[in-house]
């Protein structure tokens, strides 16, 4: 064992020995990433990882000092070239946006500053600050409300419920818990709705049987007279009914709710309305959907991503609480050592840790904030608008093709739609259409993701890519019709 004394007589850090070397290096990485990123549309859409690299990347935790070049050259040969896809042109999985250059040179100027957003007098603080306040502008939010930057959708959705949950029942739900309110708090939505919303009653102690799930009309979209009567018996019951959520763009087929109604029986029986417009909230920015969402404008919060219908690189997603005291009053805490000082690197802007979950944050903000000067907002709002015109040509090509079938109207960006044979039962047609996908994706074509329709396996394509073009949904439409073909002619396997 060193004493003491030997220990700081030979002090170490983790800077470089040779800075030139970093240097260097860094010049090559920036490099290589704009040329991947420029380049990526001759690249498949997916690529399998070979048993090779999972063997590499199962290889147990480095013991001695390694080389930054072969750290580098094997990030280039087992992790570059296998990537989930997000930035190709034709991936439209899920609901994941593209990212951009700028975006990532941001993410690396955060890291490089690495501030801890959590609280204090610098920079990224305000940084922030203004960030949430051009949200609440591009959706037409009260600017007296709060919100912050938190990791996603799922991260936004709890922080308002948390905030709803504590005001609706003039409780001290923070010290007494649940059992404070009267009977059961329940809550409402359709059963299009996000998992994460589910999730987040679990984790908050309400329990997922008080999550109402209300049926959906043949658009997907909540049926206001069942979630009326479902309030009134609940209240009949004795429950605490204390919050309405509406979706602004569901997860499945891009279905906006009415969301005019759902405020308007949330304010006669004096619920908390939240929306999720995890990505359609954003649509409000265009013209054509600036009606059907103005609702938004009056909602007691709203949760949406960044990183999905903004493209930013992964993660970022905001929450924006109209009662700026009901939202702190949810997590605000005083320490000792988290106290703000009048002057020095302790004062500064209310710590974010009162708006929410986390203490510790990166500087999330910088790239939405250098993003949004880059191109500014009309930019976006017209690159979301051909996301949304791409959609219903996509749309209209299914139409059009015989072997290819809607299975839910395009109300957004949203598009789900199967490969058909008449011959073929619906069991059948589901086997077909899940190995068309799983094809689509080994051939390297196209990343949809999927779903499942009345019983029905639906090819799933949400579209949040700015990279896409008119000519990628004709491959895609071509592509399933040519892979559906061959395997309905020869059967699964050929
Ligand atoms: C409607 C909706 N809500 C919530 C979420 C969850 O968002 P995140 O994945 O960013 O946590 C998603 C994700 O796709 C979504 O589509």
């Amino acid at each position: 064992m060193k004493s003491i004394d030997n220990i700081l007589s030979d002090e170490i850090s983790l800077d470089p020995a040779d800075w030139q070397e970093v240097r260097a290096l860094g010049h090559r990485m920036i490099d290589d990433m704009m040329d991947h990123m420029h380049n990526i549309r001759s690249e498949p859409s997916w690529r399998k990882i070979p048993d090779e690299t999972k063997r590499f990347l199962k290889k147990g935790i480095p013991r001695t000092p390694e080389d930054i070049e072969d750290i580098y050259g094997e990030f280039r040969r087992h992790i570059l070239p296998y990537p989930s896809g997000n930035i190709h042109p034709r991936f439209w999985a899920w609901v994941q946006g593209t990212g951009t250059p700028l975006g990532a040179l941001a993410e690396m100027l955060a890291a490089a500053m690495n501030p801890n957003t959590a609280l204090g007098e610098h920079s990224a603080m305000y940084v922030e600050q203004e960030v949430l306040n051009w949200c609440k502008e591009m959706i037409s939010y009260p600017q007296s409300s709060s919100g912050i930057l938190v990791s996603g959708g799922s991260m936004a959705n709890i922080t308002a419920l948390v905030a709803a949950r504590n005001h609706q029942t003039g409780k001290n739900i923070r010290k007494e818990g649940i059992r404070a309110a009267k009977g059961n708090m329940t809550l409402y939505c359709s059963t299009e709705t996000h998992s994460c919303i589910e999730k987040a009653v679990e984790v908050m102690g309400i329990g997922s049987n008080s999550l109402r799930k209300i049926s959906t009309d043949d658009n997907y979209r909540i049926r206001t007279d069942e979630l009326e009567h479902a309030i009134i018996s609940d209240i009949a019951a004795g429950d605490t009914p204390f919050c309405v959520i509406g979706n602004a763009g569901t997860v499945n087929t891009g279905a906006i709710d009415p969301l005019d109604d759902l405020r308007r029986i949330s304010a006669e029986h004096n619920l908390w309305f939240h929306v999720d417009g995890a990505f359609g909230a954003l649509a409000k920015m265009v013209p054509e959907y600036s009606e059907s969402l103005k609702a938004i404008e009056r909602a007691d919060s709203v949760a949406f991503d960044l990183h999905k219908w903004m493209y930013m690189p992964f993660e970022i997603g905001c929450v924006l609480i109209r009662d700026a005291a009901a939202h702190r009053n949810a997590f605000a805490s005083e320490t000792n050592y988290l106290m703000n000082h009048e002057r020095g690197l302790a004062a500064g802007p209310d710590p974010m840790g009162n708006y929410g979950l986390e203490l510790s944050r990166g500087f999330k903000a910088l790239k939405m904030w250098m993003s949004l000067k880059e191109h500014g907002i009309q930019k976006y709002a017209s690159v979301i608008r051909q996301n949304i015109a791409q959609s219903f040509y996509l749309g209209k090509l299914v139409e059009k093709e015989k072997h290819l079938e809607l299975l839910a109207p395009v109300s957004m960006n949203v598009v789900c739609y199967r490969y058909k044979a008449d011959n073929l039962s619906d069991a059948e047609l589901n086997g077909l259409n899940k190995e068309i996908v799983m094809s689509l994706q080994e051939q390297g074509i196209a990343s949809p993701s999927s779903t499942i329709l009345g019983g029905k396996y639906a090819i799933r394509v949400a579209n949040t890519n700015h990279r896409s073009r008119k000519e990628d949904f004709e491959i895609l439409a071509r592509e399933t019709v040519r892979i559906g073909n061959r395997i309905a002619n020869r059967g699964f396997g050929a």
